[in-house]
């Protein structure tokens, strides 16, 4: 068995045991399933079979090198979304061709540093961005490769932080101007329009707006080949959710029945931007409880050393994580409501969660913790960045250290 699961009473990744590793390394921690992130990949990559296609992992969800070079090992390429996003990648292994770069807001030295470096595609976000690439392009004596990311005004139905494909979204242009800017592209001379981009936001369980973004960016690209403009895919986006909490969401498969169709009687190669779906499952953050006092509620705070600054999701959206103890006694059940240290009300894991009899000293791991986990990663409060393990083959290796306080301070005078 891959992945986090029960060896008897006690939770192990990869057969090896979480309170082991514990012992080892400190708490929080993350731990990685290096076999969960390539099964992962596995099952989009295959699931797309037959059909031209390229999985760029969306670094921004987890940009760590240990858990970016399992991804490279398997042959997938990147979608980055600032120029650390790149240099990290290109240190990772990747080449310029396998990086295809995002981001609202590209600043002068991204942009030139982008064209530089020729990239498998810049994705634009507005008309007043590819007037910038295109000199910086001409300024270089070359032609970029580039394309337009197109907001498409539909509800993914995802939490609206994280909802980037409706027209008050600061994402990409909207559908009406698309035409008349790949248009213009043909007689700005640093321009090569390859592509057409567009992403719906993260966390989607539903395919029905992804299969409309298909249509969308198919059709805008049957358009354009009748004035003229040769495309030669599309990309569409990440945003394909996970289950934080058992039910049932569309997988990997199902996306690809349910797009396929849709691409196919274009005959265009189809990029793939996923983040959350690789590497979301692959990780426990790993915490220890430091008190248990009364809550009003009837119930008990059973305080965790990790907090929001190891895994905001909670207090940035809500999110629901399952929450396991890694060893559980044999005792009465009883409610918690799970909370981290840090000095806001929002730091809190679950609410009314049940647990048989927690203690302090007990170690409680956060599933699902290994997309915008680490990555989005703070010293609010100071607490050093957590480290990070990875499990493979059997062995767990420390692939990121604990941060000290001297790290910490090291760019403070
Ligand atoms: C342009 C783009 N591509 C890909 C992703 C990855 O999204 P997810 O992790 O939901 O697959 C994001 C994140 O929102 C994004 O902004």
């Amino acid at each position: 068995m891959l992945g986090f699961f029960r060896d008897g009473t006690t939770l192990v990744c990869d057969g090896v045991r979480l309170d082991a590793i514990a012992r080892e390394h400190g708490t929080p921690l993350y731990v990685y399933s290096a076999e969960s992130i390539r099964r992962a990949y596995r099952a989009l990559d295959e699931a797309f079979n037959g059909y031209p296609h390229r999985v760029h992992y969306a670094l921004k969800a987890n940009s760590s090198l240990a858990v970016v070079r399992v991804l490279a090992d398997i042959g997938s390429a990147v979608d980055a979304n600032s120029i650390g996003e790149i240099e990290l990648a290109l240190r990772a292994g990747f080449q310029p061709s396998d990086i295809v770069f995002t981001g609202v807001g590209k600043t002068p030295d991204e942009i030139d540093r982008a064209v530089a470096l020729q990239l498998k595609a810049i994705n634009a976000e507005s008309a007043g961005e590819l007037e910038r690439i295109d000199r910086a392009a001409q300024a270089r004596g070359t032609r970029v490769r580039v394309a337009l990311r197109v907001n498409p005004d539909i509800n993914s139905g995802t939490h609206p932080h994280i909802s980037t494909g409706l027209h008050v979204n600061k994402f990409g242009v909207p559908l009406e101007q698309a035409r008349a800017i790949y248009r213009r592209m043909v007689s700005q001379p640093g321009l090569q329009p390859v592509g057409i981009h567009v992403h719906l936001g993260s966390q989607i369980v539903t395919l029905d707006p992804l299969q409309k973004a298909a249509s969308m960016v198919v059709r805008l690209a049957a358009e354009l080949r009748e004035v003229g403009v040769q495309i030669e895919y599309v990309d569409l986006g990440g945003g394909l959710g996970i289950s934080y909490d058992g039910s049932r969401v569309p997988d990997a498969s199902q996306y690809a029945s349910a797009v396929l169709p849709i691409l196919r009687p274009s005959g265009l190669a189809v990029v793939l931007e996923p983040g959350r779906l690789l590497v979301g499952a692959a990780c426990a953050l790993v915490t220890r409880i430091v008190d248990i006092k009364d809550s009003p509620g009837g119930r008990q705070f059973a305080v965790i050393d990790g907090s929001m600054t190891e895994l905001i999701r909670p207090a940035l959206y809500g999110a629901f994580h399952r929450i396991e103890a890694v060893t559980p006694r044999d005792a009465r059940e009883l409610p918690y409501d799970i909370v981290g240290p840090v000095c806001e009300s929002s730091d809190a894991f679950g609410q009314d969660r049940r647990f048989a009899a927690l203690e302090v000293g007990d170690l409680m791991a956060i599933l699902d913790a290994g997309a915008y986990g680490s990555a989005m990663g703070s010293n609010y409060n100071r607490p050093p960045f957590a480290p990070e393990i990875l499990v493979d083959r059997g062995r767990a290796r420390l692939v990121r250290r604990r941060q000290t306080l001297d790290d910490m301070l090291a760019l403070e005078q």
